[in-house]
């Protein structure tokens, strides 16, 4: 394995939990159902910001078929804590309406987040909606909400890397590492 296992950045303990091989071959897998499920028609893949940035960049490039991609920022977290509150800095930028929209998440961890977004989406009349995310905690939701697409399903652990952060860190790791400490 090429990664570093174990990583102590100012006091921060990192633990590797997914190395980026694996990352790497679960997100081609999980293009190829995509395109599988969608067909042939214009996928409209809506990236939220910050932390889907990574996951985005790899998940089209191994998705084989015509699509668009455009960007949200949305935010809850400070620190390892969701604040409980999502805001949107802004409207979603361009018209998604009668389109079929893949919304690309890195996490999907209370669902707040994915349920404000989903209602904000779906008042723009789409076509159809889905939701892709790399990782899942199915043990912290508090709010039902539909995922189409997992790549991976973790256990209730705060993790950083590919696209992840703590207070702005880590996000350029192109592992995933359990953050404790
Ligand atoms: P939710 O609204 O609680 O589902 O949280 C969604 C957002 O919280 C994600 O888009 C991430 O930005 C952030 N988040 C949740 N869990 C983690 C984690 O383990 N590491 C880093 N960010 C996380």
């Amino acid at each position: 394995m090429s990664q570093i296992d174990f990583m102590n950045i100012n006091g921060d303990e990192l633990n590797l939990l997914i190395d980026k091989e694996t990352i790497r071959s679960r997100i081609d897998e999980l293009a190829k159902q995509i395109r599988k499920d969608h067909g042939d028609g214009t996928l409209s893949v809506l990236c939220v910001l910050n932390g889907a940035f990574v996951f985005a960049a790899d998940l089209i490039r191994a998705y084989e078929g015509p699509c668009e991609i455009t960007f949200v920022k949305l935010s809850s977290y400070q620190g390892t804590e969701s604040t409980g509150t999502v805001k949107m800095a802004e409207k979603i930028p361009c018209n998604i309406t009668g389109k079929d929209v893949l919304i690309v998440e890195d996490i999907v961890d209370t669902g707040l987040t994915m349920d404000y977004l989903l209602k904000i989406v779906k008042a723009q009349n789409p076509r159809s909606v889905k939701v892709a995310t790399c990782f899942d905690k199915p043990s912290r939701r508090k709010i039902n909400v539909p995922v189409d697409y997992v790549a991976f399903e973790i256990e209730d652990k705060f993790i950083v890397g590919y696209g992840l952060d703590y207070d702005g860190l880590y996000r350029n790791l192109p592992s995933i590492y359990t953050k404790n400490g």
